[in-house]
């Protein structure tokens, strides 16, 4: 049984799946959530492309048609959760390691609706450790390079992105102006994506709580 919260919030963003709809649709637990309510709902959309290889299973699992994004072109709706968000939508993301592709899908759909709970909310991005995908060869160089902006570095042991990568953790970053800290870390050579999205913040919030209230942001 999900989070009470994840669970309102994965609830209610049902009312914004239109019929035939093609939907994006991100990863973790709270939009698992939101796919097996999607399934039982009944409600018929056209297919979804997977933010990762474990919504791709989840998706098949319930009949729902796996599409690839060079097919469907710009997507109506992408749905996500995240690890934080500020007032301004603006999100760390890739607990689950999927931000590269989350990041894509986002980007390439007309309306981001991010789902979370109310332990997400945050005035300052950053207590949450940012997590920044490396090919793995661009490991040390890139973990130097975060050292001298000021932060502290994590290897996450035994995790591979789905695209084959190494994610570094990253703590202690000030994250006072996210869009300019997003594109300098991107400029690092051998990275391949970091977890701030906030050049494309989310367009509108649905934040669950204990009691099963949703607010929307
Ligand atoms: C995965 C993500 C998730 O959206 C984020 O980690 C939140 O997960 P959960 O819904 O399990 O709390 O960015 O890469």
């Amino acid at each position: 049984m999900a989070h009470p919260g994840k669970q309102a919030a994965a609830l209610a963003a049902l009312e914004y799946v239109e019929n035939d709809a093609l939907l994006g649709v991100g990863t973790g637990s709270t939009v698992n959530v939101f796919i097996d309510a999607l399934a039982a709902s009944g409600r018929r959309i056209s297919g979804a492309v997977a933010s990762s290889e474990a919504t791709a299973e989840r998706l098949k699992s319930h009949g729902i048609e796996v599409l690839d994004l060079n097919i469907t072109g710009q997507l109506e709706l992408y749905i996500d959760g995240a690890d934080e968000s500020n007032p301004a939508l603006q999100l760390i993301k890739g607990g689950g390691g999927a931000l590269t592709r989350e990041k894509i899908i986002a980007s390439a759909s007309r309306q981001f609706i991010c789902i979370v709970d109310q332990s997400k909310r945050v005035d300052i991005l950053g207590e949450f450790p940012l997590p920044i995908e490396v090919l793995p060869m661009a490991r040390s160089f890139v973990a130097r390079e975060i050292v001298r902006m000021g932060a502290d570095p994590e290897f996450r042991e035994a995790a591979r992105t789905d695209n084959g990568n190494i994610i570094l953790d990253c703590y202690g970053f000030s994250i006072t102006d996210p869009i300019a800290l997003e594109a300098a870390i991107n400029a690092i050579p051998g990275v391949l994506t970091n977890g701030l999205f906030a050049a494309r913040a989310a367009d509108l919030l649905l934040v669950g709580h204990d009691d099963g209230q949703v607010d929307t942001v």
